[in-house]
């Protein structure tokens, strides 16, 4: 049994009674604003209206002008994940970074595609913490220290654009501050992994590795996916080695990678909102996204922002 002022056992190198492994509060559910509206004139998605969307038989391999439509759109949406990030501050609560990234897809004429999707209530995702993915935006002031995913989608010329980022609220522990660079290298390792003419099984396989090799745990139970005009398609993309995934990657195919990477357990449980998935032991994960087009040669990514440096 460790004592209080024994070194963690996480190996952080801090008391056990202050390592932020052992004492962290849990997350607990906030109050959710009403839903934000969109202007008439936005040019919504199918499931807009009734929150299910129609599914149908899209084509893997998409259409150059499909593909066209769809760097508009990577493009958007990681401009405004750019923006979203730079408003993370201590005392910023997520229903303010909902409102702004509500906002500035409506700004692009896009509408913001997690509104409604399936029910879900509010145009941002955002996990905090132990939070592993499609946390709800509610009142709850950020704090120094804290971890926030923030999962930007934008439905824009009919297709949608899907990108995700996990940043430093204040001043992060070594330890969140490695767990965030592993996770942001994990996807990095999973795109040069596309390769055109090998199994997709690559690329679950080469995030687990560096995941396992950094003490990590992949979460499992959520996958990158197809996407285009719908927001979601059947393609489903596992973090982890599935060698029974034996779909070959194709030029033209448009899907995204985004790793979900755990400190303790990749085990996870959903709170009674139906949405908020959070690890099972409390320990804290990170996430990083990008939209992706298998080309000749490896993959473009779609999600990139122009580079402001040069505008104006
Ligand atoms: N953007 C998430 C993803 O990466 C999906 C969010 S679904 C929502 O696939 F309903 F929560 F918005
Ligand atoms: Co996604
Ligand atoms: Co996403």
């Amino acid at each position: 049994m460790l004592k209080a002022n024994d070194p963690c056992w996480c190996g952080s190198g801090r008391k056990f009674k202050r390592c932020h492994k052992a004492s962290q509060e849990r997350l607990r559910p906030g109050a959710v604003s009403a839903p934000r509206d969109v202007p008439p004139h936005i040019p919504r998605p199918d499931y807009a209206a009734t929150g299910t969307p129609i599914r149908w038989d899209e084509p893997r391999v998409k259409s150059a002008d499909v593909i066209d439509r769809m760097r508009r759109a990577g493009r958007a949406a990681a401009e405004i994940l750019q923006l979203a990030g730079e408003a993370v501050d201590v005392g910023v609560t997520t229903d303010e970074l909902d409102a702004l990234v509500h906002q500035a897809c409506i700004d692009r004429g896009g509408y913001p595609s997690p509104l409604n999707y399936r029910g879900f209530p509010k145009s941002l995702c955002t996990s905090v913490n132990e939070v592993i993915c499609h946390g709800i935006p509610d009142d709850r002031p950020l704090r120094d220290g804290d971890l926030v995913n923030l999962d930007v989608t934008i439905y824009l010329d009919g297709v949608h654009g899907d990108t995700n980022a996990t940043f430093l609220v204040g001043a992060a522990d070594p330890e969140s501050r490695r767990l965030v660079r592993v996770t942001r290298e994990c996807l990095e390792r999973g795109i040069e992994a596309v390769v055109p003419g090998r199994p997709l099984s690559d690329v679950g396989k080469a995030i687990e590795e560096h995941a396992d090799a950094n003490g990590f745990e992949v979460v499992r139970a959520f996958v990158g996916h197809g996407i285009g005009e719908q927001f979601h398609t059947d393609l489903q993309i596992p973090h982890y080695y599935e060698p029974r995934l034996a779909t070959i990657a194709e030029p033209g195919m448009t899907f995204t990678i985004e790793p979900m990477i755990s400190m303790g357990t990749g085990q996870h449980r959903l709170w009674d909102d139906g949405w908020t998935a959070v690890t099972a032991d409390g320990s804290r994960t990170a996430q990083f996204e990008h939209t992706l087009l298998v080309t000749d040669h490896g993959a473009e990514i779609l999600t990139v922002a122009p580079d402001r440096e040069h505008v104006g």
